[in-house]
C-alpha cells in the first residue's frame, strides 16, 4: 500500500455503526436494551423534493458522457440560482459541478498551491483529505467568546507570522459542528485580510439555505469575489446527499485557468458526474416554488428541532451548548466536568466520545480529533437529524406548531429518541459528578 492511505483513517460519523456494533456484542449492562441514540451521523432526514427524483427518472435514459466541467444547462441554472439567492454574478463559466463538496474540496485541495488553514472545532472532512494530499494543514481555534468563530485578528496574527507563504483559508458557514453563522460584518473583515495576504477562501456553504432565518446569510463570494471558491450541493438543503452532485463557483481571479484545471483532473479522474443525476439537478436550480416551499419548510423543522434539542442540553449543569442558528448540529463543551471525567479514568476528548458510547444508554456522537480539536479540548458535536423527516414534514404542514410550548410538544412527538438521549446525556453527566460511572479501560 502507499503510505498516504495509511495516514487517513475511517471517518468517525461513518464508522460509527460499526463501533455501535461491536459495543452491543459486548456491553454487559443488564438493562441494555441494545439500542442507541444516533447524535454522530449527520445527513437531512426529509425526502427530497419530489420534482427532483421525478425528473432522475424521466432522464435515467440518458448514458452518454458529458462535460467534465458539468452540463451547460445545469451551470446555467446554478448561476442563476447563486444570483437569485446570494446576490453572486451569474456566470455558467464560474460553474463546476462535482462529486458532491467533498469531492470538489479534493479537487480544489489538489490543484490550489499552499497550506490549508482550518478553524477549529471543525468539519471531519477537511484534514483527512490534506493529511492524504500531504499538504500542510493549519488547525486555528476559536472560542467560545467569540461564538466558536475564526476573527479577522486570529487570521491576521496567524499570516503574519508566515508572510510570503501562500494559504487557502477553509470557512464553512453555516458551520458544522457549531451552528453559527458569520455575519456579513465578519466575514467583510476577514475579506480584507484574505485580500491583504492573497489568501484564498474555499467557502463551504452547503448549509447556506438551511439558515433559519435566510437573512443572517451572507455568501463570502458576494463579499469576496475576487477570491473565493463558493462550494454547495444538493445534500443538505434538498436533502440528496446521496447524489453525490456538488457545484463550485469559481473566484473571479484566474477563473479560467482554474476552470480548465478542473475540467482536466475530473476529465482524468471521473469524466464527469453521473448525466441523468446533472439533469435531473436542473429542475432543483431552476426558480421553483416547490422547491422554494421546501427550503421554506426544512429549515423551520430544523430550527425547532435544533432550539428544543440544544436547550434540553443546556438544561444539563455542566455543559456549554452553542444554541444553532443554521444547519443541524451544535457543540457541546464539557470541559467544565474536566476534573471529575478525568477522575472516571476519561482523559481526553476521543475518551469521551468513547465513553458516551459504552455508557449503557449508548449515546453516538463525534469528538476529539474528528473535530480537529487538541485531546485536552473535551468537545462533542451533536447531529440532531435522527427522526422520521417525513412524517414529521407532513405533520408541520398539517399542524403548524404555533408557539413556543407548542413547538416543544411537536419535537416531543416527532423526535422522542432525540428527547430520550438528551435525557441519557444527563444520566451520563450525573454519574460523572459522583463519579459512579464505571468505565472499562477497554472500552476507551
Ligand atoms: C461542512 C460540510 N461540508 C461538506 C459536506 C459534504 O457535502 P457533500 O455531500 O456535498 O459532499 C458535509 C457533509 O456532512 C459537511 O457537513
Amino acid at each position: 500500500m502507499e503510505d498516504n492511505i495509511g495516514r487517513i483513517d475511517m471517518p468517525e460519523n461513518l464508522s460509527i455503526g460499526l463501533m455501535v456494533a461491536k459495543q452491543r456484542k459486548k456491553c454487559r449492562s443488564l438493562d441494555c436494551r441494545c439500542n442507541y441514540y444516533g447524535f454522530a451521523f449527520g445527513q437531512s432526514p426529509f425526502p427530497a423534493p419530489p420534482s427532483l427524483v421525478n425528473e432522475l427518472k424521466l432522464a435515467a435514459g440518458k448514458t452518454g458522457y458529458v462535460d467534465a466541467q458539468g452540463i451547460y444547462e445545469l451551470r446555467s441554472a446554478v448561476s442563476g440560482f447563486n444570483a437569485r439567492h446570494f446576490g453572486l454574478k451569474p456566470d455558467p463559466e464560474k460553474i463546476v459541478i462535482g462529486p458532491g463538496t467533498k469531492g470538489l474540496l479534493f479537487l480544489l485541495f489538489s490543484i490550489i498551491k499552499g497550506g490549508i488553514i482550518i478553524p477549529t472545532p471543525s468539519w471531519i472532512g477537511y484534514s483527512p483529505q490534506a493529511s492524504f494530499l500531504n499538504k500542510q494543514y493549519f488547525p486555528l481555534a476559536t472560542f467560545p467568546e467569540n461564538n466558536y468563530k475564526l476573527t479577522a485578528k486570529q487570521l491576521e496574527d496567524f499570516l503574519s507570522s508566515r508572510k510570503g507563504r501562500q494559504h487557502m483559508l477553509v470557512l464553512n458557514n453555516p458551520n458544522n459542528p457549531t451552528g453559527q453563522i458569520y455575519t456579513k460584518d465578519e466575514l467583510t473583515s476577514i475579506a480584507g485580510v484574505c485580500r491583504k495576504y492573497n489568501t484564498l477562501v474555499l467557502a463551504d456553504e452547503i448549509y447556506a439555505l438551511t439558515s433559519f432565518d435566510i437573512t443572517d446569510f451572507t455568501s463570502m463570494g458576494k463579499v469576496f469575489p475576487e477570491g473565493t471558491f463558493v462550494l454547495n450541493g444538493l445534500s443538505k438543503d434538498r436533502s440528496a446527499g446521496g447524489y453525490r452532485l456538488g457545484v463550485c463557483h469559481l473566484p473571479d481571479t484566474d477563473c479560467k485557468t482554474i476552470a480548465e484545471s478542473l475540467q482536466k483532473l475530473a476529465a482524468t479522474i471521473y469524466t464527469n458526474i453521473t448525466t441523468p443525476v446533472q439533469l435531473a439537478a436542473v429542475s432543483a436550480y431552476r426558480e421553483n416554488e416547490e422547491v422554494e416551499r421546501y427550503f421554506a419548510t426544512t429549515r423551520q423543522i430544523h430550527r425547532i428541532m435544533g432550539a428544543t434539542i440544544s436547550e434540553k442540553f443546556s438544561s444539563i449543569e455542566g455543559l456549554k451548548v452553542t444554541m444553532p442558528s443554521g444547519g443541524f448540529y451544535f457543540y457541546v463543551d464539557f470541559n467544565n466536568l474536566k476534573t471529575s471525567l478525568k477522575e472516571c479514568g476519561i482523559n481526553n476528548s476521543n475518551q469521551l466520545g468513547k465513553a458516551l458510547l459504552s455508557h449503557p444508554r449508548h449515546i453516538a456522537t463525534v469528538t476529539g480529533d474528528s473535530l480537529l480539536l487538541d485531546p485536552d479540548n473535551f468537545g462533542v458535536r451533536i447531529a440532531y437529524v435522527d427522526y422520521d423527516g417525513k412524517k414529521a414534514y407532513d405533520a408541520y404542514l398539517n399542524n403548524r406548531p404555533l408557539g413556543r410550548q407548542d413547538e416543544i410538544r411537536y419535537v416531543k412527538k416527532h423526535a422522542p429518541m432525540m428527547i430520550e438521549g438528551a435525557e441519557a446525556v444527563s444520566d451520563f453527566v450525573n454519574s460523572i459528578k459522583s463519579g459512579s460511572l464505571i468505565i472499562n479501560q477497554e472500552d476507551l
